[in-house]
């Protein structure tokens, strides 16, 4: 073998070796290392275990591990853990595997939505909290797993409240089945079978034993970075929790003389001083969303050059949701010696992943939050600002390693103001996708804490709207149950049943598909004209959903002309160049494709008819109408539009394509609120088809 490959492969050993070195370095130096085996023994003292302690101190990382290592999987149980969000599921995932020196997807997994990395052999199984109800759905016993470790409680999301309470009940049913053989009343017929299952029998054995194995106890841990542990120790019968002592360095605190206008400039001005003035150290700016962070990622990368030399070495790394998960682990990386790493981030960054290196933080103040008004029954997406003890996980983030500074983009009074914690979300939403989560009477449910009546009717007659429930609220046969096997929004799921009907499947699903991920068209704000001529060659005069199916069939046409032409890589450069041209984001539309192939897998397995309208949008649009009646508006007088359902004063999103024309009559798939209230995604329909094809609710609106 010539030499060159050998001091080569040696070379690349050392370097691997280091690395390895490395990490087992950063491991041991984690405040969570010294208690390893005190927490082992409380999980195996307690059967609810409450974990607090401050992000960064390795909770997540490391605990599974412990439990691994002292014998938790042992029979192959897997030991799971849930996050709110997918990007934590998977960043964390590739780390941990990292850390125990195997390949991804085997002993150490993640499965999130759309996406599965585990197999047989998986013993860390990473998820998001709603993929565990979905297995819950399927598996009530979730007979496979030892340990569930509900991460980030303090979150509160929906799935993480409504997944307590079921794994309240999963640990009661596994604990007495052992004694009593008594099922689990879950509303599943299949569940009393699977557990009188046959024993075999094991001669020699006096005693009886029930053999239950499959029904060991389970373990239940739940961990949260809030310091206040008592609401889930009651919830749990007064579990017991312990505290991480964590490792904090002082964070000098910076507000703003007066209120900003713009946080978006507030963001980059700041940003570009603390390069400018400041000694190294990288900065995490929290923002609300994908969009936001793009266009400050822009903004940046644009006036970089415009810095004196030798200033501009400035790397600008972003993380949200649903970014390609080979980038979201950039983040991680330590930037180029002599660079500074700016890292935006959603409040993703606030508690759930932890990255190294940071020292500044730029925090405007507010997070995109959804919110539920029951009386209208609409849900909305809209920026509020942050509650204190957000503020304060922010301000963390800049001291885990020395000491660290925050600049909050709002006057100190105002922090004065703001609520101490956020409201849980199962208070502020839309409660119709809990039927699908398994909640079968929610009414009755034991949450942690109660969503209000009226919300709780509000969902129920929506689903029953949406043909999902029978009138003894059970799920519809055979509506309901299809609705509940597909992973989507419930008006989703109901779309792509109807289309079926329709027989326009095959372009719902490019349309459910796209409408799951952020917009795929970008505008920056200087080429605003540009952007609005590139988009005219797709746009549709019926409005957004047949213009986004023109640019998913246009890029599907463009990627197969080419894949026959070229290579992977040359493949992908031009893929992007055609999105760039198109002013698409070819993240977002990436993110589409994917979803899109996921959930045609779905609605293959269930059978339904996928078949395509071809040039006969009149019917599809027949589908919007019928699918998304209850977002419905109709044009007034001075050119506003009044929602149908809620009798909200609306407006048309400028981003729409229907923006100048004022049909009478659309449906919208999203409201935004800003100043104003605005409608997005729309379609022109016409207002007789509404009572024609949802008598059910039209009559009765009459
Ligand atoms: O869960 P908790 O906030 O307590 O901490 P963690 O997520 O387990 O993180 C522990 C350590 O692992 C931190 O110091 C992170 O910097 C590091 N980590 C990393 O380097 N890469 C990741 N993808 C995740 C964590
Ligand atoms: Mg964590």
């Amino acid at each position: 073998m010539p030499s060159v490959h050998r001091s080569n492969f040696s070379n690349h050993q050392t370097q691997f070796s280091e690395r390895k070195q490395k990490i087992i370095q950063q491991r041991k130096s984690l405040p969570i290392a010294s208690v390893e085996k005190r927490l082992v023994e409380e999980v195996r003292k307690n059967d609810v275990l409450i974990i607090v302690g401050e992000t960064g101190s390795g909770k997540t990382t490391q605990i599974p591990q412990f439990l691994f290592d002292a014998g938790f999987c042992r029979d192959g149980r897997v030991i799971g853990i849930t996050q709110p969000r997918r990007v934590a599921a998977v960043t964390v995932a590739k780390r941990v595997s990292e850390e125990c020196g195997v390949e991804l997807g085997l002993k150490v997994g993640y499965s999130v939505r759309f996406d599965d990395a585990t197999s047989e052999s998986t013993r860390i199984k990473y998820m998001t909290d709603g993929l565990l109800l979905r297995e819950a759905l399927l598996d009530p016993y979730l007979s496979k797993y030892s340990v569930i470790i509900v991460d980030e409680a303090h979150e509160r999301t929906v799935h993480t409240d409504v997944l307590m309470g079921l794994l309240k009940n999963v640990q009661l049913a596994r604990s007495s089945s052992v004694s009593d053989g008594q099922g689990l009343n879950f509303g599943n017929k299949n569940v009393n079978n699977v557990m009188l299952e046959k024993e075999n029998d094991q001669g020699g054995n006096f005693l009886k034993k029930p053999r239950h194995e499959k029904f060991a106890p389970l373990k239940l841990i739940i961990m949260s970075a809030s310091l206040d542990a008592r609401t889930f120790s009651e919830y749990f019968g007064g579990a017991k929790a312990v505290h991480i002592q964590g490792r904090q360095f002082p964070v000098d605190i910076f507000y703003t003389r007066h209120p900003e206008t713009d946080y978006l400039d507030a963001s980059l001005i700041t940003i570009f001083q603390i390069h400018l003035e400041e000694g190294p150290g990288d900065v995490l700016v929290f923002l609300t969303g994908q969009e936001e962070i793009e266009s400050v990622e822009r903004l940046i990368n644009e006036k970089l050059p415009q810095l004196p030399q030798g200033s501009q070495k400035l790397l600008v790394v972003p993380i949200f949701a649903a970014l390609p998960s080979e980038q979201q682990m950039r983040v991680f990386a330590p930037a180029p010696s002599g660079f500074r790493k700016v890292i935006l981030a959603t409040n993703i960054a606030e508690t759930s992943v932890t990255i190294p290196g940071i020292k500044f933080v730029i925090d405007p103040g507010f997070v995109k939050a959804r919110s539920y008004d029951p009386g209208k029954g609409m849900e909305s997406l809209i920026i509020v600002p942050t509650s204190k003890s957000q503020a304060l996980q922010r301000s963390g983030r800049a001291g885990r390693e020395r000491p660290g500074k925050c600049f909050r983009l709002y006057p100190e009074k105002e922090f004065e103001k703001l609520e101490d914690s956020t409201m849980p979300e199962i208070k502020r939403c839309n409660l119709s996708n809990l039927k699908a989560l398994g909640v079968d009477d929610i009414l009755g449910f034991d949450f942690i804490e109660k969503p209000s009546r009226a919300a709780i009717i509000k969902s129920l007659e929506q689903l029953f709207l949406l043909g999902a429930l029978t009138d003894e609220c059970q799920l519809s046969d055979p509506v309901g149950h299809q609705m509940a096997r597909l992973p989507l929004d419930p008006v989703y799921s109901k779309a792509l049943i109807l289309a079926s009907q329709f027989n326009c499947l095959e372009e719902m699903l490019i349309t459910v598909a796209l409408l799951s991920v952020e917009s795929i068209f970008y505008s920056p704000r200087d080429k605003l004209e540009e952007a609005r001529t590139a988009m005219k060659c797709f746009s549709s005069p019926e409005g957004d959903h047949i213009t986004l199916i023109n640019v998913f069939r246009a890029s599907n046409d463009f990627l197969e002309k080419r894949s026959m032409e070229m290579s992977m890589a040359k493949s992908e450069k031009v893929y992007r160049k055609w999105c760039k041209e198109n002013f698409i984001n070819s993240r977002s539309l990436r993110h589409a494709r994917d979803i899109h192939r996921q959930i045609q897998g779905h609605v293959e397995q269930m059978g339904l008819n996928l078949s395509s309208c071809g040039d006969d949008m009149l019917q599809f649009r027949r589908c919007l109408a019928a699918s998304f009646f209850l977002n419905a508006a109709v044009k007034q007088p001075e050119g506003t539009y009044r929602a149908l359902a809620s009798g909200q004063v609306v407006q048309i999103h400028p981003s729409s394509v229907l923006f100048r024309q004022k049909p009478e009559c659309v449906i919208f798939n999203e409201l935004v609120q800003t100043n104003n209230k605005y409608v997005r995604n729309l379609t022109r329909v016409d207002y007789l088809w509404l009572t024609e094809l949802a008598p059910q609710y039209y009559a009765m609106q009459n």
